[in-house]
C-alpha cells in the first residue's frame, strides 16, 4: 500500500490572554478547515495550535492579580482549550504550551546548540522595546515616537545580552524567497518582507534579556531569560520532539505544509524563523501563509477600544457552524475582513435558513407529502437534470481547487452556486404541478431525487466548514454508511438508493428576526 501522505498544519500560538476574540478565532478556524479538508483528501493530518504562555506582559498581568504567572497561564489554557473544543468545534491534534517541560527543555537545547555553533553570542545591547508586542526597535523604526505596531509606548533598555546573527542569513533567506515563490503566501506579504526588512538590511537580534525572569532561562547563564519569540517559534518543532531522544514526530510530519500567521507576524515567520532554522541546519516550513485581519464595523480589534466580539455569545447564539461559515465565507484569504452582526445575520438567513435550510426542508417535505416518505424506484428525468448535474459537478471541482488553496470564500460561493441552482431547479421543475396534474409519478420521483443527491453532494463538501451540519442533512435522507459522504463521492450524482427514505427533522438553520436581534445584542 501506498504511504499515506502527511499534512502538517500549524497556527500562531497565542498569547496567554483571556480576551481571545472573534478575530482569534478566524485562524484556527481557517486552520481547522483546512486539516479537516485534507483528513477528507486522505492525509494523515497533525494540527497544531496552542498557547504562548512566558514574557513579560504575563509576569506583569499575573502579578495585578497578585497570583502566580503559572496559575494565572494555567487558567487561561484551560478556557482556550475549552473555546476551541466545545465553542469553535476545531479538531486541533496537539495544544502546546511554552510552559511545558518538553517545550522548555528543548527550548534550552535550541539556545545552547546555536550558541555553540556561534550563531549566538554575548554583547551589549541599548534600545527601545515594546512590552505588549515583545519587540525591540531602534529610534528609527518607532512611529511618532511609539510602537509601530500597537502604538503604544517603548521602554528604553541596557543590558548585557546574548544575540543571534541574523545578518548573516540576509542573502540566504531572500535567496530563498526568491526561489521559492510559494513560501510566503499571498504574494503581497512577499514583496514586503523583501522590500521593507530584507532588501534593506538584516540587524542581529537582542534574543535574552535580564530585567524579569517569566520566561525560559538560558541554562548556562541563569540570570539570562530566552527572548520571548525565539522561546515561541520553536514551538512548532519542539511540538514535535525535535532533539528528542525519540523524535519520530518530527522526522515524520517536518517540514511544516502551512504554517498560518496573521499579517502583523509574518515578518517573525519568514525572516526569524527561518534564519533559525537554517542556523540549526533544518529544513524551512514549505509555506508560511498570512492571512487578513478581521476587523468590527471597520475599526480594529483590540482590548484598549472596547469592541472585542466574544465568540462564545455569537456561537450561544447562531451555532458553531453559522459561525464558522461568516467567518470563512466573508473574508477573502489574505485580505481584511469586517464583522458585523448585521454581515452575520444577514448571512445566516440568506445563505443557511434561506439557500439551504430550504432545500432541505423543501426536499424532504415533497418526498413525505407526495410518496409518504419513501421514493419509488420507478424514476424519469426531467428537462432540467443535466443543467443541475453540469452545476454541481462544477461547483464541487471548482471548490476542489479553491480548498487546496486555503481560498474558502471562493469555494463556499462555488457550493452555493449549487444550492441555489438547487432551489431555482424546484421552481423549474414544479413538483406541485406535476402532483396535481397526475399521471407523471415517475417523473416527479425522478426530481425529488436529484434534489436529494444534490443535497448529499452539498452535505459532503461543506463538511469542512461546517462539522455539524452534514450530521443533520445525513439523518433527515438517511444515510448511514462512510461510502457516500467521502468527498470522491461528491463527485459523482447517482450514488444514493433510487429508492431514498427520508425523515422530517429540525429546521437546520432557523430564520432571524434581524431587528428583534439587533436590539437584543446591542444591549449585551
Ligand atoms: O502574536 N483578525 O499572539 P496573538 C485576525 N503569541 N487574526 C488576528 C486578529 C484579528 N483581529 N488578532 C490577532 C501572537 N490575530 C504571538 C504568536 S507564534 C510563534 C507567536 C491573529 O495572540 C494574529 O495575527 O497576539 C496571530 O496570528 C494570532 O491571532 C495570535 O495572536
Ligand atoms: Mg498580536
Amino acid at each position: 500500500m501506498a504511504e499515506q501522505k502527511t499534512f502538517y498544519i500549524t497556527t500562531a500560538i497565542y498569547y496567554a490572554n483571556s480576551n481571545l476574540h472573534i478575530g482569534h478565532s478566524y485562524e484556527i478556524v481557517l486552520a481547522d478547515v483546512m486539516a479537516r479538508y485534507k483528513k477528507l483528501r486522505g492525509y494523515d493530518v497533525k494540527f497544531l495550535t496552542g498557547m504562548d504562555e512566558h514574557g513579560q506582559k504575563v509576569e506583569r498581568a499575573a502579578a495585578a492579580e497578585d497570583i502566580a504567572p503559572q496559575q494565572y497561564v494555567d487558567a487561561i489554557a484551560d478556557a482556550t482549550k475549552e473555546l476551541f473544543c466545545d465553542v469553535l468545534g476545531i479538531d486541533y491534534d496537539i495544544f502546546i504550551r511554552t510552559t511545558d517541560e518538553k517545550h522548555k527543555n528543548t527550548v534550552k537545547k535550541i539556545f545552547k546548540t546555536l550558541y555553540d555553533k556561534g550563531d549566538i553570542y554575548k554583547s551589549d545591547y541599548e534600545g527601545l522595546y515594546c512590552i505588549p508586542y515583545e519587540t525591540f526597535y531602534t529610534e528609527h523604526n518607532l512611529k511618532v515616537g511609539k510602537c509601530p505596531e500597537c502604538d503604544r509606548g517603548v521602554e528604553p533598555v541596557k543590558e548585557s545580552s546574548y544575540f543571534f546573527r541574523l545578518s548573516k542569513y540576509q542573502d540566504r533567506l531572500i535567496e530563498h524567497i526568491e526561489n521559492n515563490p510559494d513560501f510566503i503566501q499571498p504574494k503581497s506579504r512577499q514583496n514586503e518582507m523583501l522590500n521593507n526588512f530584507l532588501r534593506p538590511g538584516l540587524e542581529d537580534l537582542c534574543v535574552s534579556r535580564t530585567t524579569f525572569k517569566w520566561g525560559v532561562p538560558v541554562e548556562f547563564d541563569p540570570e539570562h531569560v530566552i527572548y520571548v519569540w525565539v522561546d515561541a517559534l520553536t514551538n512548532y518543532i519542539t511540538a514535535l520532539d525535535y532533539l528528542g531522544e525519540d523524535d519520530v514526530l518530527y522526522q515524520k510530519y517536518w517540514p511544516a505544509d502551512v504554517q498560518l500567521v496573521g499579517k502583523d507576524i509574518v515578518r517573525f515567520h519568514t525572516i526569524i524563523w527561518p534564519a533559525l532554522l537554517m542556523a540549526l541546519g533544518e529544513p524551512l516550513p514549505k509555506q508560511v501563509a498570512g492571512h487578513g485581519f478581521l476587523n468590527i464595523d471597520g475599526k480594529k480589534m483590540g482590548k484598549s477600544i472596547g469592541n472585542v466580539v466574544d465568540p462564545r455569545v455569537l456561537v450561544g447564539r447562531y451555532g458553531a457552524d453559522a459561525i464558522r461559515y461568516f467567518l470563512m465565507r466573508e473574508v477573502v484569504f489574505g485580505q481584511d475582513g469586517n464583522f458585523t452582526n448585521e454581515a452575520l445575520i444577514g448571512r445566516i438567513n440568506a445563505d443557511l435558513a434561506n439557500d439551504l435550510g430550504n432545500l432541505l426542508s423543501r426536499t424532504v417535505g415533497m418526498v413525505e407529502k407526495y410518496f409518504g416518505g419513501q421514493l419509488p424506484a420507478a424514476q424519469a428525468p426531467t428537462d432540467f437534470d443535466e443543467s443541475l448535474i453540469n452545476t454541481g459537478l462544477t461547483a464541487v471541482q471548482n471548490a476542489e481547487g479553491y480548498f487546496d488553496k486555503m481560498q474558502f470564500s471562493y469555494a463556499l460561493n462555488e457550493i452555493w452556486d449549487f444550492v441555489r441552482r438547487a432551489n431555482k431547479y424546484i421552481d423549474e421543475v414544479m413538483p406541485w404541478q406535476l402532483f396535481k396534474e397526475g399521471g407523471k409519478e415517475d417523473v416527479l420521483a425522478g426530481s425529488l431525487y436529484m434534489l436529494a443527491e444534490s443535497l448529499r453532494i452539498i452535505a459532503a463538501v461543506i463538511g469542512p466548514v461546517m462539522p455539524n451540519t452534514p450530521a443533520a442533512i445525513y439523518s433527515q435522507l438517511n444515510i448511514a454508511g462512510d461510502e457516500l459522504k467521502t468527498w470522491e463521492s461528491a463527485k459523482k450524482f447517482g450514488l444514493l438508493a433510487r429508492d431514498a427514505r427520508v425523515s422530517k427533522g429540525d429546521i437546520v438553520f432557523p430564520r432571524i428576526d434581524i431587528k428583534k436581534e439587533l436590539e437584543e445584542l446591542a444591549g449585551i
